[in-house]
């Protein structure tokens, strides 16, 4: 099991050695895990003039699976947009393939009062954004800056989905849906937007080769509401490119705390990137105060859905669990009466609880 580790900017780095030093557990044990490092992001920038170099992108296709810190920093906001960290995310998703964003939402009990929420609207939240992540109007074409005959300035973007993109990724939403609770929602904006319109008539044609799944439509608008008012709703949601980046940042402060929430990109055979869904924060890099979890988690689900060892990935996130109800916790979940620790400490203490 070869792994591209690609830690990049701000605190990556600190978070992914947790990681590694979680699955080196399971490495000395016999696990058969190889690391190589790439740069990646700002990294990138740095040592090769670009946020994706060439040398990254043949490391990242011949593992088998990408681990991924984070990207970004003050110092390269101010690239040209081919330059920057977030533009090395967009291509390496796009080169592999990696049309199905697994973002899973749920809220450890331990942290139940960290929800800006109500424990009661929250509580036993689980559930799992699937977003399609190399379509949309994030790739569409044409896009770009332009005059128009006045001299005004304009700005344009496509928002396209062709229909076999818009079933593979539905055929991993219903799939995904018979694994959990077997209801998968389905957000649009088939009311305003063609592209959706599409996107709901394949979604409801594919609906029929999973008869047990209960199958629903929502406008993103009510789904952004319905997020905050009742999120327990929710098993699966199924939604492109945009309304997914979006729905997810917002599902993710329902639990109180986005240095707890993994991420898998997969491509239609299993092989994946898997990365924290947090930045880089580069106001606290360096510090040893980010929160591994969240990159600990993402390796459990490289486990799970790359290398198919559902027992080690149980056996990670059960480790997280016990570290949490033993009372660790890094400063952005700390609570009266706990345990404060660092990066460092915490990716001890999971450590040591595998
Ligand atoms: C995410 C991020 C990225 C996205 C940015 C950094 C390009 O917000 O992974 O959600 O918009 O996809
Ligand atoms: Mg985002």
């Amino acid at each position: 099991m070869k792994i591209a580790v690609l830690p990049g900017d701000g605190i990556g780095p600190e978070i992914v050695a947790q990681a590694v030093k979680v699955l080196d557990v399971l490495r000395r044990e016999g696990l058969g895990l190889e690391y190589e490092y790439g740069e990646m992001g700002g990294a990138g920038y740095d040592a090769a003039g670009d946020p994706y170099p060439p040398a990254t992108s043949k490391l990242a296709r011949e593992a088998d699976a990408v681990l991924l810190g984070a990207v970004g920093g003050y110092r390269y906001d101010t690239l040209p947009r081919p330059l920057r960290p977030e533009q090395g995310l967009l291509r390496i998703r796009k080169e592999l393939g990696l049309f199905a964003n697994l973002r899973p939402a749920m809220l450890y009990p331990e942290l139940a009062s960290a929800s800006s929420l109500k424990p009661e609207v929250v509580s036993g939240l689980d559930l799992m954004i699937l977003r399609e992540l190399t379509g949309d109007i994030y790739f569409g074409q044409p896009r770009g800056l332009r005059r128009t005959d006045e001299g005004e300035r304009e700005g344009y973007d496509t928002m396209l989905y062709s229909e076999s993109e818009i079933s593979r990724i539905a055929h991993v939403g219903f799939k995904t849906a018979m694994k959990r609770g077997k209801r998968l929602c389905s957000v649009d904006k088939a009311n305003v937007l063609e592209t959706s319109v599409l996107w709901r008539e394949v979604v409801t044609e594919i609906s029929r080769d999973y008869p047990q799944v209960d199958l629903s439509h929502m406008y993103v608008d009510n789904a952004a509401m319905q997020l905050v008012r009742n999120p327990k709703q929710f098993d699966v949601i199924l939604t492109g490119n945009m309304f997914g980046d979006i729905l997810s940042d917002e599902a993710s402060m329902l639990t109180g705390s986005i240095g707890m929430l993994p991420s898998a990109s997969l491509d239609a055979e299993g092989k994946g990137l898997f990365e924290p869904i947090h930045g880089s924060a580069p106001d606290i890099a360096g510090q040893n105060v980010a929160n591994p979890l969240a990159t600990i988690l993402s390796a459990a689900m490289m486990m799970r859905h790359t290398f198919n060892q559902e027992e080690a990935a149980a056996r990670i996130e059960h480790a997280v669990r016990k570290a949490l109800s033993d009372g660790f916790r890094t400063p952005d979940i700390h609570q009266e009466g706990m345990t404060r620790v660092g990066t460092k400490e915490m990716g001890d203490a999971v450590a040591a609880r595998i």
